[in-house]
């Protein structure tokens, strides 16, 4: 969330004066892109939600997306292993210890989510998220960081 938009948030009352947003919304389009760069999640948070929306048309075969969260370092071999497991497992090897959370995959005009246990990130770790889908990786990425 931008700055000045918990500001006011603040400025709003009470009921969400003090809470921190444990959730971030992404959304991907028919263009490969998602709309963000960088997922900050507050160390306040014991579970964060990130929620995932398709604002394309395309079909989830053609232009699927997805949002995995995994150390930077590991990102493109989970890609790779992903790709192998195919569409039927979401892009996403099945018990892949380096995955902290995986949506499902989505196509145009779909939505969809994940809520992950904060203390599966590492403070200040250098964590990534992406989409898995077959040659998505590399342009659809961001920086994933716990506080
Ligand atoms: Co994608």
């Amino acid at each position: 969330m931008p700055k000045y938009l918990i500001a006011l948030a603040l400025l709003a009352g009470p009921a969400c004066a003090s809470a921190a947003d444990c959730s971030v919304d992404v959304d991907g389009n028919d263009a490969m892109q998602f709309d963000r760069k960088e997922i900050v999640v507050d160390a306040g948070c014991k579970d964060f939600t990130i929620r995932l929306t398709h604002s394309g048309k395309l079909a989830k075969n053609a232009m699927g997306h997805n949002v995995v969260v995994a150390r930077a370092a590991d990102l493109q071999a989970v890609a790779t292993d992903g790709m192998t497991a195919g569409a039927g497992n979401d892009y996403v090897k099945p018990g892949d210890e380096r995955v902290v959370a995986h949506t499902k995959v989505i196509g145009g005009g779909e939505s969809t989510a994940v809520t992950f246990a904060t203390a599966k990130l590492a403070a200040g770790g250098d964590y990534a998220f992406f989409c898995s889908f077959p040659g998505h990786w590399a342009v659809m990425k961001g920086t994933l960081r716990r506080t």
